[in-house]
Order: structure tokens, then C-alpha cells, then sequence
């Protein structure tokens, strides 16, 4: 675990370096939970989100996409029980002066029994070798079974506590469990209250008048207020998608692990709307997409699960999250929802609006049925980023950092190198540069040695580094030196394009 903390703090520290990712106003000492991109994060950011607006709109015939504004209408967020539900139960401790989350506290204790059943597991999965059969050893084994009874115990105390909003309750768990700040080792806690996670503002230049409005929670509700627009200009027939990419913003109250949790990201969903009745098997449909996406970007499957939700939002029927084992363990990315007609009946309520759709096929009228997939752009990110970065040794005791980002993703495809910065290979290696930089994001450098450019391409997960010596000027020829084998190829000139393009493809 330790190793896997050291892995994030890398993470961070090469994301600096190398002009992924920044602290927010960093030179007045940074603003909590905020990032900005810098300029090969955002060239990444970019390529993550063209490749998800790839696979959910260009591939779907009955897919199209929007960008509705951040502000919305206060109501939106009246009918979308934002404002009545959009909170955390939060706690402080009173000598650390450290605020948690409270159902946090719980869920880490939760974790702690599970990590113990693994053990146990594991311990005797080593011991009874290929005989072991770990079905039966859960449902015998009298330790597993004291833990797991426990475990259950516990959520059915904490999950109709959250349901009931019963904030007593969940105190009154945290001190049966004798949880402890992770800070400070004290018990001494205050009482648990509701904190809504929006963040408002004022609209309007006079004080008076002026309407409280919120920045959106969620990209969502632009698509639900549009459906109908959208169908009828579209005139899109059920079943029909609707994909959005945008900022969202969450006053979270513990915002924590690098862009893992921001008060300001960036979401990519997509709401398809379906005849009521079968969203069961659209929303299995919806997961098979989603993680085949996932590991079509040749991130191990291994590295992928789902989390089935027991606790359903008062909005879904089905709900499961995909998580991705980050360097904190395995940790929601995306979420996949079955929302029933609950979003649409009540902006029908809120506004007064019919919000039917006809179905010319079976001559009824009816609201949707609704399911949608939701992933956090900064967290894919983030996932990139940590399945990406490797130390290598090298031969002759050197050796380097290469981000092996997928090639469709990396910030410039190819970088074009004049071996020095004389003898008219400059200009060749620029002529190159210009036939190339219409198709792909390229990048010039004639400083330094070869080597220190190649390492600086690694670093930044460069895929191909083209150089042009001497033998260009004879022969029209280059090398071409691949990211992760680093295998250099003699090549004619016209061939560099195609052999980036069939890497992208792949
Ligand atoms: N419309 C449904 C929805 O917003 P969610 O599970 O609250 O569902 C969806 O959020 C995804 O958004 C999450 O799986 C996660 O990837 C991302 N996300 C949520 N809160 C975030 C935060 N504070 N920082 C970064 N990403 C976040």
C-alpha cells in the first residue's frame, strides 16, 4: 500500500514536471481540490474526450450530442432533488479540527473487516493449494463468518440511516464502532449534519432581484430539459442517446487525491432514453459497452471490476459503478444508471410541461425510461496517468520514466529531431514536420543531445521520434524510434505518416 501511495506522489510529481497537470493559482500557495491543465494535459484531456465523443456519438447512429449551459434555471435543481438531497453527512473532530464525511468513516471501517476476510482467504488459499475451493471456505469458515455478520450489521444500520437522513443515527454508529480521527486517534466528535454539495451565486446586477442560481452538480439535467428539443429537431426515435462533455462543480467536503476528487471537473455522460419496461436490458447493454471501451485503450482487464450498488439513489432502479484499481486501491470511475422516468416526471411536475414521447411503432405516449453513463474525465485522466507511468532500467545502468499512454491518446504523436543544428537538416527536418503536423500534434526540438530529446519524448509518452541525419540528405530517408521498445527503423520519408497512422488505429 505504501508503495502504491509512493506511485500517486510520483504521479503528481511527474505531472508537474513535465506539464500535465498544475495546482490551481499555485503562486498564492494553490486553492484546495482545484487543477489546472497545462499544456501536454490538455493536449491528453482533449484526446480522452474526442475518443469517448468517438465511441458514444460518432458510432451510434442514434447518439447525438449537446453542450447546455452551466447555469440553469433554479427550479432544475428544485425537481431534481439536488436541492433537498445533494448532501453528505458531515462530521468534525474536535481536537484534530479535521472534517470527514461521515458515512466515509463507516465505509472505511467496512473496508478494514472485508481487507481481514481477504486475508484470510489468501492465508488459506496458500494453504489448501489447488484443492481450495473459496466458496465453500466463505460459507464455513467461522472467522470469515463472524466478520461478514458483522460487516452486515453495520450496513444495516448505516445504509436506512442514509435513506432516513437520521444523522443521530450514523453518530450514534461511529461511537458503537469506536471509530477514531484517522488524524488524531480522538473519539471526541461533534454531531453529524447534512452539507448540500452545490455551490450557488447570485444572478442579476442588483442586490434585490437578484435570484440565487447553482452551478450544475452534474451535466445531466441539461440533457433531461432538452430531450424533448432534441428528439423533435432530431427526430430521434426511442431508443435514442443524448451526450454531453462539461465542467461540473461540488463543494465536496474531503477533496483529496490529486484530480480523484475536484470541487471543479469535468464530466462525459450520456442519457439514453429508452421504452419503459426494458431499461433492464439496456442498462446490461450499457455495461458490456462501457467497460469494452475501457479496455479497448489496451488497459489490462484485470485492472477493471464492478461494483454492483446495494444502496440504490431514490432515482434508480440499477446502478453499478466501474471501478479502476488507481494507486489508492480500487475506486469508482464510472458510474452506470438505471434512472427510470423519475428525472422526466418531475421537470413534468416543476414546469408544467408535457414531457411525453410518441411512439410511432406502438401509437402510445409515454416518459421514458432513462439510462445514462457517467465518468469523470479528470478521473480517466487520472487512470491513464497511473496505468501509463513506468520506471524502466536500462542497459549500461540507466535508466528513464516512459508514460506508455495509449498512442490514440498522447499528447503529440510524433516528435522530429534534425540530428544537429547545421548542414541544412534543420530545414529538412522542418519540411517533414510541415507534411506531418495537418494529420498529427507534432513537436520540433533540434537542443541537446539525441538521447536527452528521446528521454523528454518518453517522459511526455511521445510514440515515434523521427531524426534526420546526413543519410536524409542522400537517400530521403529517417529513423524512427518507437516509445516503448525504443527499436530504431531506417525508413523512407513517405512511410513516417502511415506508420503512425496504423499505430493510432491499432
Ligand atoms: N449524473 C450522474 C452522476 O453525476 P456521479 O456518480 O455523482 O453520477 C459520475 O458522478 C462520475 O463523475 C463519477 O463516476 C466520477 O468519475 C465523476 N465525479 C464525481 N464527483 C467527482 C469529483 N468530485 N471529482 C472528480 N470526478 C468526480
Amino acid at each position: 500500500m505504501a508503495q502504491q501511495e509512493d506511485l500517486l506522489k510520483k504521479i503528481i510529481a511527474h505531472a508537474k514536471e513535465y506539464g500535465f497537470v498544475f495546482q490551481s493559482s499555485e503562486i498564492y500557495d494553490g486553492l484546495s481540490a482545484v487543477y489546472d491543465y497545462a499544456q501536454n494535459g490538455t493536449e491528453l484531456k482533449k484526446n480522452i474526450r474526442d475518443y469517448w465523443w468517438k465511441a458514444m456519438v460518432q458510432m451510434h447512429e442514434n447518439i447525438v450530442g449537446i453542450d447546455s449551459a452551466i447555469f440553469m434555471h433554479p427550479t432544475v435543481w428544485k425537481a431534481s432533488g439536488h436541492v433537498d438531497a445533494f448532501a453528505d453527512p458531515m462530521i468534525d473532530n474536535k481536537d484534530s479540527k479535521k472534517r470527514y464525511r461521515a458515512d466515509v468513516l463507516v465505509e472505511d471501517f467496512l473496508a478494514k473487516i472485508e481487507a481481514k476476510i481477504n486475508k484470510e482467504v489468501t492465508k488459506a488459499a496458500k494453504r489448501f493449494g489447488d484443492s481450495f475451493d473459496e466458496k465453500q471456505f466463505k460459507e464455513t469458515n467461522p472467522r470469515v463468518l463472524a466478520n461478514v455478520e458483522k460487516m452486515d450489521g453495520i450496513k444495516n444500520r448505516l445504509y436506512p440511516a442514509m435513506d432516513n437522513n437520521n444523522m443521530a443515527a450514523i453518530k450514534e454508529l461511529i461511537e458503537d464502532l469506536g471509530i477514531a480521527c484517522p488524524m488524531s486517534g480522538s473519539r471526541n466528535w461533534t454531531d453529524v449534519r447534512q452539507f448540500n454539495l452545490m455551490f450557488s451565486t447570485q444572478m442579476g446586477a442588483m442586490a434585490e432581484g437578484a435570484s440565487e442560481i447553482f452551478l450544475r452538480p452534474e451535466t445531466a439535467q441539461g440533457i433531461f430539459v432538452n430531450y424533448l428539443n432534441v428528439q423533435k429537431t432530431g427526430r430521434m426515435k426511442i431508443p435514442f442517446g443524448i451526450a454531453q462533455t462539461g465542467k461540473a462543480f461540488r463543494n465536496e467536503i474531503v477533496a483529496r487525491q490529486f484530480i480523484f476528487r475536484m470541487r471543479e471537473f469535468e464530466q462525459m455522460e450520456m442519457q439514453f432514453f429508452v421504452r419503459p419496461g426494458e431499461e433492464m436490458k439496456w442498462y446490461e447493454y450499457w455495461k458490456e459497452q462501457r467497460i469494452k471501451w475501457h479496455t479497448s485503450l489496451g488497459i489490462p482487464a484485470e485492472k477493471f471490476r464492478f461494483h454492483d450498488h446495494e444502496k440504490l439513489a431514490h432515482y434508480a432502479n440499477a446502478a453499478a459503478d466501474i471501478e479502476f484499481e488507481f494507486p489508492m486501491g480500487f475506486k469508482e470511475l464510472e458510474g452506470i444508471h438505471s434512472r427510470t422516468d423519475f428525472d422526466l416526471n418531475a421537470h413534468e411536475k416543476y414546469s408544467g410541461k408535457k414531457l411525453r414521447y410518441h411512439d410511432p411503432e406502438t401509437n402510445k405516449s409515454y416518459v421514458p425510461y432513462v439510462v445514462e453513463t457517467s465518468i469523470g474525465l479528470d478521473r480517466m485522466f487520472l487512470a491513464i496517468m497511473s496505468n501509463a507511468y513506468t520506471e524502466e532500467e536500462l542497459e549500461g545502468g540507466n535508466s528513464r520514466i516512459v508514460m506508455k499512454l495509449p498512442p490514440v491518446l498522447a499528447p503529440y504523436k510524433v516528435a522530429v529531431f534534425p540530428l544537429t543544428k547545421k548542414d541544412g537538416l534543420p530545414e529538412k527536418a522542418r519540411e517533414i514536420m510541415d507534411s506531418l503536423k495537418m494529420d498529427y500534434m507534432c513537436f520540433y526540438e533540434e537542443k541537446d543531445a539525441i538521447g536527452k530529446r528521446y528521454r523528454r519524448h518518453d517522459a511526455i509518452g511521445t510514440p515515434y521520434c523521427v531524426t534526420v541525419d546526413h543519410q536524409t540528405l542522400e537517400d530521403n530517408t529517417v529513423t524512427i524510434r518507437e516509445r516503448d521498445s525504443m527499436q530504431q527503423e531506417r525508413v523512407k520519408i513517405e512511410e513516417v505518416s502511415g506508420i503512425i497512422a496504423k499505430r493510432l488505429k491499432g
